[in-house]
């Protein structure tokens, strides 16, 4: 298995992993996201490649605040829930933390929904400290 930077021709693969995390996409919705995020030096999506399909992807992403220095978020993670426990998730981590490292940061960070307790494991296992609880509010707006 390779880990490797993510391709548009990717974007298949990814959707169906996408949805057994309940965020489904059309495969040319996906695509479209893909173009975007490559082009971004500040953005990166990791894909762990058998050879004929994905096993997972991660998307992280730097962010820049007001309030605090500049961090690298991974906004998405899911490895193929036929692959779990096999060290896919912390392949991915891993890589991610190579890039983010080699740019200089020296911070990593994950927010996960608390209705995915087995989420937090995995991280708690790989050196995340949960450091706050937070609500998000979204407006519909016209
Ligand atoms: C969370 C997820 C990414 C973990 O990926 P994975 O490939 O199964 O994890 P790994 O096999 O790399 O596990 C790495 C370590 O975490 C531990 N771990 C993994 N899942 C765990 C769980 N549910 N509970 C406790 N420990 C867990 C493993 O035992 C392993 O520890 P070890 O290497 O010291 O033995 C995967 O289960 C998944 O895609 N879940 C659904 C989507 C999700 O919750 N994504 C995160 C949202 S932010």
């Amino acid at each position: 298995m390779l880990i490797r930077t993510a391709l548009i021709s990717d974007s298949h693969e990814i959707s169906r992993l996408s949805g057994e995390l309940g965020y489904a996409a059309e495969a040319s919705q996906m695509a479209e996201r893909l173009r975007d995020l490559t082009e971004q030096r500040d953005n990166i999506v990791y894909v762990a490649d058998s050879g004929n399909q994905l096993l997972g992807w991660i998307h992280a992403q730097v962010r820049v605040l007001v309030e605090a220095p500049r961090f690298v978020e991974i906004t998405g993670l899911v490895v193929d829930s036929a692959h779990r426990g096999e060290g896919i998730g912390r392949q991915l981590i891993a890589q991610t933390e190579v890039w983010a490292a080699q740019s200089g940061f020296t911070k990593l960070r994950v927010r996960t929904n608390q209705k995915r307790s087995d989420a937090v494991q995995f991280y708690n296992r790989l050196g995340f400290v949960l450091v706050k609880s937070q609500h998000i509010l979204d407006k519909s707006i016209e």
